[in-house]
């Protein structure tokens, strides 16, 4: 969406806030022997107490309150009584909800208590590039030039990106336009980002794979070639300067 007036803004910022709020909670809530649905359940409350929806419920029917993703999984993962988090885990948390109207989306990948597995250094490289990323953002950027920077940035450390995985216009609906904010340079893609648009803007950069395939469940996805992920995600507004990001209080690159 476009904002254009001051209950837009508002509109957008509440809703933002509430979904910040709620990956924050459910990231510290998050204990190694907890089952994800366990973990859904607690944002589902969080969600519920500000009167927000769960978004890919409402969108897509997703059996869930949010996506929650462990380890090979990278994004859409199923919050199940049968999953059951351990240290050293890489968990990928994604909120998106709707409140009066107006929809915000932020995700987050992190290590679960002491990081066995060496999966921090992926981590820190996807909350980096998403730093970097977002710090570009204003109107008259080409969303293609986006993407080249994202590839690039990951490449510099040695990883790949997902190229069938994007960030997304946001604001009215959860996936609005413009629809594929890439990870990649697409040469096709010759569209500006425009100051007042609100869009969420989300890193995949992965070890070994280069796409993301939905598994027999119909949601789970897997890399082509294995590995792991992460993403860091924000719900942004641009301007002609700097943008205003809507869920910073997420604290993902704390
Ligand atoms: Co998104
Ligand atoms: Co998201």
């Amino acid at each position: 969406m476009s904002i254009t007036s001051a209950a837009e803004l508002e509109g957008m910022q509440k809703i933002s806030a509430v979904v910040a709020t709620t990956l924050k909670e459910m990231r510290a809530y998050a204990k190694p022997g907890m089952s994800t649905k366990a973990l859904d359940h607690y944002g589902r409350g969080i969600l519920e107490d500000f009167g927000a929806r769960s978004a890919p419920k409402l969108t897509y029917g997703f059996p869930g309150w949010s996506c929650i993703s462990v380890n090979h999984e990278m994004a859409h993962g199923i919050p199940s009584a049968k999953k059951i988090l351990q240290e050293g885990d890489l968990i990928n948390i994604d909120v998106s909800a709707e409140l009066n109207g107006f929809w915000g989306d932020n995700g987050g990948s992190f290590v679960l208590g002491e990081d066995i597995h060496q999966h921090q250094q992926l981590v820190d490289a996807s909350k980096q590039i998403l730093y970097k990323a977002i710090h570009h953002i204003k109107g008259g950027v080409r969303i293609a030039d986006l993407g080249g920077l994202i590839e690039q940035e990951a490449k510099k450390q040695g990883y790949k990106v997902i190229k069938n995985l994007t960030g997304h216009g946001i604001g009215r609906s959860l996936h609005e336009a413009p629809s594929e904010i890439a990870n990649f340079r697409d040469p096709f893609n010759k569209t500006r980002f425009k100051t007042h648009s609100v869009v969420a803007i989300e890193t995949f950069i992965a070890t070994h794979s280069t796409y993301a395939n939905t598994q027999a469940d119909g949601w789970t996805l897997i890399g082509n070639k294995g590995g792991y992920v992460a993403q860091h995600e924000h719900t942004i507004v641009i301007t002609e300067d700097k943008p205003v990001i809507l869920t910073a209080m997420n604290d993902i690159w704390n």
